[in-house]
């Protein structure tokens, strides 16, 4: 019904004769030729002589024409050809700001992180709709991140593993070097491991030294001044004390001497009955 109207409309605004020219030499029966991975678009009505093309995601026009008119009822051009874009070209780039991207043809690429960074190259979170290059991304290591260089080394402290350049997220663990024993005020003894984040070491690598004497102990019911030091060295004393209701048994006062000298402290007995 509506293709009877417009064909009256157009029979009045042009001569009968040139629209059936139209129809017979114009108007292509069958359709455009389809290029391999892209489609066509006819333009205008049913009677559409224009065709416009498009090559699908992650393709790209590399030879032909982007449209195909119709003369003598047949399309004049053959369908163009699309091939696979060169993802390192996307507007929306598979690699790591700090990699490089090197394309591989057919759409395949790799991701190289520039010196002084470390990863796998490719973007974090980069999803796209060519499948190709789509990768969940998610892991840490994905991306360039900033490589740590190996630890400054203290000829009191070793640590493992030994290597010239560590990843992101790469752990070292530390051990202090005989005689030296890893000292801290807190008394933590915990082993100490770093790693790297960002092209620097986490924390602190640990502190080891030599103490002369072993660390004093309090009594039971006691108290010791000062109670922690990072070293017991030669004349380094400590004051015993003990709580209320209790009473010394023993010096006070202990200077470290040798290894052992905190060995054997005083201690706090109770204050006998009537005496306080
Ligand atoms: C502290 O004193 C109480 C009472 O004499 C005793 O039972 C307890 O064992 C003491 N604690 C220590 C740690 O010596
Ligand atoms: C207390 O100290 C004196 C010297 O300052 C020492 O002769 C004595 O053996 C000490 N006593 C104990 C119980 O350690």
């Amino acid at each position: 019904m509506l293709k009877i109207v417009f064909f009256g409309l157009f029979v009045v605004s042009t001569s009968a004769q040139s629209f059936l020219d139209i129809l017979t030499r114009n108007q292509c029966f069958g359709l455009p030729p389809r290029p391999i991975n892209g489609r066509y678009k006819l333009i205008g009505s049913s009677y559409a002589r224009t065709a416009s093309y498009e090559c699908n995601d992650c393709f790209k026009m590399t030879r032909g024409l982007p449209y195909n008119t119709c003369s003598n009822r047949r399309w004049v051009n053959p369908a163009p050809i699309c091939e696979r874009e060169d993802p390192c070209q996307n507007r929306r780039r598979p690699c790591d700001y700090n990699a490089e991207c090197i394309s591989l043809g057919l759409g395949k690429y790799t991701c190289q992180c520039k010196s002084g960074y470390s990863g796998d190259g490719k973007r974090s979170y980069f999803r796209d709709s060519c499948s190709t290059y789509v990768r969940s991304g998610t892991s840490r290591k994905s991306g360039c991140k900033r490589a740590c260089k190996r630890p400054f080394q203290w000829s009191n402290a070793d640590y493992t593993p030994r290597q010239d350049s560590y990843e992101e997220f790469e752990r070292i663990h530390w051990t202090c070097t005989s005689p030296y024993k890893q000292r801290s005020t807190s008394g933590s003894t915990a082993p100490v491991s770093q790693f790297c984040y960002f092209g620097h070491w986490s924390g602190t690598s640990p502190t080891c030294l030599l103490s002369l004497c072993d660390d004093p102990v309090a009594p039971g019911n006691g108290t010791i001044r000062p109670s922690k030091r990072l070293t017991w060295n030669k004349g380094n004393a400590v004051t015993y004390g003990c709580n209320d209701g209790f009473e010394l048994v023993g010096n006070a006062t202990v200077t470290c001497e040798a290894a052992n000298s905190f060995a054997n402290p005083p201690t706090c007995a109770p204050v006998a009955e009537g005496s306080g």
